[in-house]
């Protein structure tokens, strides 16, 4: 119980697109411990960025239990959903949402900002964003703006972001979708060595077969349930990564 990060119970999810029901979620199970690092696999539609929201409170299932930590989330407490997810939950999309008007500085600061409970103080804020920008090998470009820098660095960016504000728990919804090959094995050696370091639970939805491959414990979407992949699919333990 005690090294539960999340667990799913009999999620029901139901779209209605253009009249039509669109039954995405069909009672998902799914339990994730600390420091575990899974992938969310599957093909384009099946539901894996529905699911993922859902895991980070963003979206709200029709039916079925949340867990985060040992906390039930109630989906009615819309308060309570901001807290949560800014205090406990770290997004990385594909297409990154840094901020334009704000520098990657301010932008990596933001979410401790939002952090009220903590009453972080903007010269902490500044200390942790910058410790953060430079683990991700982005003190160079602290005040630039977003249009400044490259794919590369814009996702290093969106990495330090997410992490910011001692993050448990890590959502990545197609972390290298947007990188060319060379970019897309830097961040994941990144994600692997931050993930080292500062052990967050790490939840991946990918089409990237190599990293898929690359992930110790892997799911498939599909038709709305959520199936583990055979061990013999499996990747090698997570000390030979990436
Ligand atoms: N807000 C919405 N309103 C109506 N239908 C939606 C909504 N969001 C998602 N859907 C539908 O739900 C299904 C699952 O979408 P989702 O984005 O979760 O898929 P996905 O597996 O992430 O796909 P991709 O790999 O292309 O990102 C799709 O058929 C999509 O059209
Ligand atoms: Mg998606």
């Amino acid at each position: 119980m005690i090294d539960m990060m999340v667990r799913l119970e009999n999620i029901y999810k139901t779209y209605i697109s253009e009249g039509e029901e669109v039954h995405v979620l069909n009672g998902i199970d799914l339990i994730v411990n600390k420091g575990q690092i899974i992938s969310i696999e599957g093909a384009s539609g099946s539901g894996k960025s529905t699911l993922l929201n859902i895991i980070g409170v963003i979206d709200r299932p029709d039916s079925g239990n949340l867990w985060i930590e040992e906390e039930k989330i109630d989906f009615s407490n819309q308060q309570k959903l901001d807290e949560i997810r800014a205090l406990k939950i770290g997004f990385i999309f594909q297409h990154y949402y840094l901020l334009p008007d704000f520098t990657i500085l301010e932008n990596v600061m933001m979410p401790l900002w939002i952090m009220k409970k903590r009453k972080i103080k903007i010269k902490n804020a500044l200390l942790e964003a910058k410790e953060m920008l430079d683990l991700v090998g982005l003190s160079h470009r602290l005040y630039h703006y977003p249009s400044q820098i490259s794919g590369g660095e814009m996702a290093r960016a969106t990495v330090a972001r997410a992490l910011v504000g001692e993050k448990q728990l890590i959502l990545a919804d197609e972390p290298t979708g947007n990188l060319d090959k060379e970019n897309s094995n830097k961040i994941i050696e990144l994600l692997w060595d931050l993930q080292k370091k500062l052990n967050f639970t790490l939840i991946i939805v990918t089409h990237d077969r190599e990293l898929a491959e690359k992930i110790p414990i892997r799911y498939k979407l599909d038709n709305g349930k959520l199936y583990p992949l055979k061990k013999e699919q499996n990747a090698k333990s997570i000390n030979s990564l990436p």
